[in-house]
């Protein structure tokens, strides 16, 4: 027997504005939502709407629903919460018996990305349409209508605000009360399904879409089990031809791979899985501008960023010469930079300008970053910036911007604006509290920010970086929507900073060896190829090995800020759920990549890399340092002190000490074991000449397509990241809650959140802490006492004094 529960809905509708609600850059044609309050009333009416478009399929009619390729109505309706509820007959709520219904044999789908369940239950209406329910994970009401009516064969989606999370209720809630009444029609009017939906895959086909049902696949899987596991790296060391066959080189880079747990047959079984995956396609797709990045429709161009000028002309998308655009771009970034290192554009007051800072966050502060880390001890950058000073400010936390400009001085000062949307929370705060600094202390003048603000940004936020106040002639240099933030530090974002600061000729190196290293990647035989792979290790320890974390280790202090780039660019681009065909992946991929500078995080986290789990690893090293040292009384010059290491750590890992050698070396029985060190673990390593921009742009290119490789192989879109929107949103739910408190006249007000004692809890915790706070409690407690006051302006404290650094006085915040 069906059992049948009933929902009653209290109903009356409204058009949803997806830019002012759900952020506007979702699919290319997003199919908008139309709400329906609870009430039964309305329930007819939103049946009536669904019945009109079925009527009304494949032909526009005066209430212009759209069609969509499948043939049917494609509207996509968000029924808010409903009121009660139980095990009854549909017929319950007088609908005729075509009222929504759960039924509990309905069919299961696959769960939304956003979704921690498994399965996500479908309730069916009677006629066709789909209900998601009872996935409390979904926050995003519009994603997931839009992924059910991109990836399933379901003409309309219904979704339940009562049986989401918490914060798609509160999204659908925040608009309801604004709801103008008998707007029925238009919200249905507006409704058009995506043109050309993706192919059908039926439920029982989804497991032959995953790369784990391939032959290959699992022959690699046996292969590790059968073989590799039961060996021992020491032994596989000992093999001289196996050791040879392990090394590539492309342009001074040398990779030894010898230390990694895979044979000559694991790698013809990875360059199988690579084949059969059309890896060289895909990474001609890449470069070839193809929209690769399918839930975006857009390109994946970095490689362009860095195309030499004779390669003008190669690569289009929609009709316009990409690397042409972005060698528009670098010589208006040549142009900008030599005016102004020449001292040709000058601040407000007529100052020269020595200090630059840029203002981004994610992948718009972390590449130029850990660029400039390195170029800071380079020898050319050494001389270059001398005079000039590059800092980031990349924290909304306002300490961030106490550390950055505390002892700066405004009216030398140049703030660049990076960021790909100009609307990123954080930036966009910083930016007006930057910009807040300069009126603070030159007076409250557009002049100003025209000359002491400039941005980088992308064209489509042209308007928001003219309101900004930014002139955007000048002062404004392009990002593209086919390069993701976190590849973009070859675009405007590094170029813009770095060459202020080291002239351009030097960020131009590092463009030279970032294409180098892309043409490699480009045309290189797989087995001769270092990104490929360093690609497919990556992919035998995630997904064959079960390793789940990954280390990178630079044996040179001026990478210290490349394990957080690469942190980035691999977790954001490879840490999915869904592969391009929409399944649910049943194999391991992304991996937790980390690190710090060798040899600080020997004696650090390298306790757990020894005898605790394994991780593999990525050593780098340099042939030459930047600035060696050899004192008359040491053997050794302080490089090689160094770089001793970088040798030793991966044989220790591979090796490892039994019990009869720490046995040998005197160790009293009680304590052998716990020196016994079981080795078998994986690592490689990377020699390069010596740390330049060159070879810092062969490093970045490298680790790029590394990520591009495993991402094609497991099948993964490595160039969205839905799971940091999300985040995004959800903040701002928070953060309604916060000002609503703030503003509250009521001295004691309560924030409750439904649903959600645990964080109403701590959130008025803080609220009436922080209160206490500022009406001062004289305790010394920092929990509850005033020992910070906002100062009111910037300039209260310029130059900064003694006493405000200890935020003695009250005088810095
Ligand atoms: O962290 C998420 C992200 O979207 C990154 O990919 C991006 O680099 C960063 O936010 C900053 O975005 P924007 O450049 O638009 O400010």
């Amino acid at each position: 027997m069906t059992m049948v529960k009933s929902a009653s809905y209290l109903v009356a509708t409204i058009v949803v504005q997806n830019q002012l609600t759900f952020g506007s850059s979702f699919l290319v044609q997003r199919p908008p939502l139309a709400l329906y309050p609870t009430g039964r009333q309305s329930l007819r009416r939103v049946m009536e709407d669904f019945e009109r478009m079925g009527k009304n399929d494949n032909h526009d009619d005066d209430n212009k629903i759209s069609k969509r390729d499948s043939g049917r109505g494609g509207a996509v309706v968000v029924a808010a919460a409903h009121e009660g509820g139980g095990t009854t007959n549909d017929d319950e709520d007088g609908h005729g018996g075509r009222g929504i219904a759960v039924v509990d044999d309905a069919p299961q789908l696959p769960p939304h990305p956003s979704s921690s369940a498994t399965t996500t239950t479908a309730m069916t209406i009677s006629d066709g349409g789909v209900a998601i329910v009872g996935d409390h994970a979904i926050t995003d009401p519009q994603a997931i209508a839009d992924y059910y009516l991109q990836h399933e064969n379901i003409p309309r989606v219904i979704l339940r605000a009562d049986l989401l999370g918490r914060s798609a209720h509160a999204q659908i809630m925040r608009i309801l009360p604004k709801a103008p009444p008998s707007t029925t029609a238009a919200a249905v009017a507006v409704n058009s399904g995506p043109t050309s939906p993706p192919p059908m895959i039926a439920t029982s086909n989804r497991r032959r879409q995953l790369v784990s049902s391939t032959p290959e696949w699992k022959r690699l899987q046996r292969h590790a089990d059968e073989v590799i596991r039961p060996s021992h790296l020491r032994d596989m060391l000992r093999d001289s031809n196996r050791c040879e066959s392990m090394i590539a080189h492309h342009d001074g880079v040398y990779l030894d791979y010898t230390r990694q747990r895979v044979t000559a047959e694991t790698m013809d079984l990875l360059f199988d899985l690579a084949e059969r995956q059309g890896l060289r396609e895909r990474i001609r797709d890449m470069f070839g501008g193809e929209r690769i990045n399918f839930t975006e429709d857009r390109a994946v161009l970095h490689t362009a960023l860095r195309a030499g000028r004779d390669e003008i002309g190669s690569v289009y998308v929609d009709g316009v010469d990409v690397v042409g655009e972005v060698h528009d771009v670098l010589d208006r970034v040549r142009r900008f930079t030599d005016a102004f290192r020449a001292g040709e554009i000058t601040g407000y007051t007529g100052k020269r300008m020595r200090n630059i800072v840029s203002v981004g966050i994610g992948g718009s502060y972390l590449g130029p970053e850990f660029l400039h880390e390195v170029l800071k001890t380079e020898s050319e950058g050494i001389n270059t910036s001398l005079g000039y000073d590059l800092r980031f400010l990349a924290n909304v936390d306002p300490v961030d911007v106490e550390r950055t400009c505390a002892d700066l001085d405004p009216e030398e000062t140049l703030i660049i604006v990076v960021s790909k949307t100009f609307t990123t929370a954080e930036t966009m705060l910083n930016a007006r509290t930057m910009r807040q600094w300069l009126w603070d202390f030159m007076g409250d003048d557009a002049d100003v920010v025209r000359r002491h603000v400039i941005a980088c940004s992308s064209v489509s936020a042209t308007e928001n970086v003219r309101a900004f106040g930014i002139d955007t002639n000048e002062g404004m240099f392009r990002f593209w929507d086919w390069v993701g933030g976190r590849y973009s530090v070859c675009g405007a974002a590094g170029a813009v900073p770095i060459s202020l600061m080291y002239g351009y000729d030097l960020f131009e190196k590092f463009l030279e060896g970032a294409r180098s290293m892309d043409k490699h990647f480009l045309n290189a035989p797989p087995r001769e190829n270092i990104p490929i792979i360093m690609g497919l290790l990556g992919c035998w320890n995630s997904s064959f090995m079960g390793y789940s974390s990954r280390a990178l280790i630079p044996y040179a202090q001026a990478l210290l800020r490349l394990p957080a780039h690469i942190q980035q660019l691999d977790m954001e681009s490879n840490g999915k759920r869904i592969n391009r065909h929409g399944v649910e992946i049943d194999y391991p991929v992304g991996e937790v990549d980390f690190g710090e500078p060798g040899t600080n995080s020997q004696h650090s986290f390298f306790q757990m890399i020894h005898q605790g789990q394994t991780v593999p690893v990525d050593f780098l090293g340099f042939v030459r340092s930047q600035h060696d040292l050899l004192m008359d009384n040491e053997k050794l010059s302080s490089h090689d002190e160094l770089m001793a290491n970088f040798f030793a750590q991966p044989d220790a890992l591979a090796n490892g000490k039994t019990a009869e050698e720490v046995r040998s070396e005197g160790c009293p029985e009680e304590l052998v074991l716990h020196k016994v060190f079981d080795g078998n673990r994986p690592s490689s390593s990377l020699l390069f000449p010596q740390l330049s921009a060159y070879v810092t742009g062969q490093i970045l290119s490298l680790y790029e397509h590394r990520t591009a490789v495993q991402g094609f192989i497991w099948d993964l879109n490595s160039f969205d990241q839905w799971g940091v929107e999300l985040g995004k949103k959800l903040a701002l739910d928070v953060k309604e809650h916060l000002m609503e408190a703030r503003n509250s006249e009521v001295g004691d007000h309560e924030i409750i959140i439904a649903d959600n004692p645990a964080t109403s809890r701590i959130m008025n915790y803080y609220i009436k802490n922080s209160r206490d706070a500022v009406r001062g409690g004289g305790s010394s407690n920092p929990v509850t006492s005033a020992t910070s006051v906002t100062r009111k302006t910037h300039k209260d404290h310029f130059p900064p004094q003694i006493n405000d650094l200890g935020g003695l006085s009250g005088r810095l915040s």
